[in-house]
């Protein structure tokens, strides 16, 4: 049986095939009833790498400054073991990229034909597949960073053009937002924190990510920021080493002993009780004065930093480093197995799907109303219409129709003989 992702991405490609033959407004309310993955942030704050690493490949400009300057839909198709890894762009057919350092080029020159070189941005989103056995079934959306100030050869109008842009794509309740905040900047002033807060103030669909969090000073750690709970423990630690100094003169040598054995049992009681209190507690970052707690746990994440990037450090060589890193930590270690980029895969796919499920009949409905509709169109259309665009609009029915057929199977799945 196909993944409900695998299909929710067919048909997204469909609806945007079927848009750029100006049926726009056959489709909108599915293709909005559709559930995707978002990337926000500030510039630099580490989106797109964050999707490099997702995807496990080096395939999208990156670095200082505005890079990422139209919207990319990126959608990825997990295919079977040794098959060869190859991405293909919607606005050039079915040319195939098996080198992916083209793939960034060609963003990069599709970025400048429509917004020209220099540092505007554009609406238009670039469409782009990968096939791969090493990705999971995602589809994820790269958005230009939010700013707060125009820069020289940029309109003033730009920081609203941006804002209104990412707002655009994260309003729509069937967005996955992925907030990303650098782990060296104040959780607090966090563009894509603030911006989730107000479209999703009761965090269930925001997942919080800290990148950078190899860029922490050493003593310091983002967890201690986010965790203000574990404070309490810290201090009666210390509040048992201060107010019970040794007075070896009072103490018979049992006694002493003794103090030995409680303070021994204290530190591991406090340290007991901050693991508890991570494993359990959910990070809750305070944002001008008022928490926003997300409904998901936060997942740290080390990319490759500039110099990795110049220096050519591959991608699999990255994820190695990046576990290392979580496993090595003293800060992390304890929860290395929910940190990073493999993880943060493995949680939104889970979460893509589980979301997908739960709208299945809402989605089978607009599939069956967008079938009629689409009957009429054809009917209506079907003589006048360049023959590329009845070609489409019949692929988009057919696809409709094999959505529905499996969304049922999905919805009779488990039930013996599937009959209902
Ligand atoms: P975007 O503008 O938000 O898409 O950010 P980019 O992915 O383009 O990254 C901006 C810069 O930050 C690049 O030079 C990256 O190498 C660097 N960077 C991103 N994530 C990390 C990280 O986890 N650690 C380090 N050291 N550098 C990072
Ligand atoms: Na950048
Ligand atoms: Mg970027």
């Amino acid at each position: 049986m196909e993944s409900v992702i695998g299909l929710v991405n067919r048909i997204q490609r469909a609806c945007t095939v079927f848009g750029d033959y100006g049926f726009e407004n056959a489709l909108p309310t599915l293709w909005d009833s559709l559930p995707t993955i978002v990337v926000v942030g500030g510039q630099s704050s580490g989106k797109s790498s964050v999707l490099e690493s997702i995807v496990g490949r080096d395939f999208l400009p990156r670095g200082s400054g505005i890079v990422t300057r139209r919207p990319l839909v990126l959608q990825l198709y997990k295919t079977e073991q040794g098959q060869e890894e190859y991405a293909q762009f919607l606005h050039n057919g079915n040319k195939n990229f098996r080198d992916f350092s083209l793939v960034r080029k060609e963003i990069q020159e599709e970025t400048d034909r429509v917004t020209g070189k220099g540092k505007q941005i554009s609406p238009l989103p670039i469409n782009l597949s990968i096939y791969s056995p090493n990705v999971v079934n995602l589809t994820l959306i790269d958005l230009p960073g939010l700013t707060k100030v125009a820069i020289e050869g940029q309109p003033e109008s730009i920081v609203q053009d941006i804002e209104s842009m990412v707002r655009s794509y994260v309003e729509k309740p069937n967005c996955i937002i992925l907030a990303i905040t650098p782990a060296n900047q104040d959780i607090a002033t966090s563009d894509a924190i603030k911006l989730a807060r107000e479209v999703d103030p009761a965090g269930e669909r925001t997942f919080g990510v800290l990148t950078k969090l190899d860029l922490m000073d050493r003593g310091t750690n983002a967890l201690d920021e986010l965790f203000l709970l574990k404070r309490p423990f810290k201090f009666m630690e210390h509040w048992w080493l201060t107010y019970t100094p040794p007075h070896p003169h009072l103490h018979t040598e049992t006694q002493k002993l003794n103090r030995q054995q409680v303070g021994n049992v204290m530190a591991v009681v406090t340290f007991l009780m901050d693991l508890i209190l991570k494993l359990t507690v959910h990070l809750t970052p305070v944002i001008e004065g008022r928490s926003y707690r997300l409904q998901h746990p936060w997942v740290g994440i080390v990319n490759r930093s500039q110099a990795d990037i110049n220096r050519n450090v591959g991608m699999l060589a990255a994820r190695h480093r990046e576990r290392e890193f979580f496993a090595a930590s003293p800060d992390y270690g304890y929860i290395a197995s929910r940190m990073g980029s493999e993880y943060l895969a493995n949680l939104l796919s889970k979460q893509l799907e589980s979301v997908i499920k739960a709208r299945i009949p809402g989605i089978m409905s607009l599939i069956n109303q967008s079938i009629d509709e689409l009957e009429a169109e054809l009917d209506h259309f079907g003589r006048t219409v360049v023959v590329d665009a009845g070609v489409q609009l019949y692929t988009i029915l057919e696809l409709c129709r094999a959505f529905d057929r499996v969304f049922k199977e999905h919805l009779d799945g488990g039930r013996p003989g599937g009959d209902r």
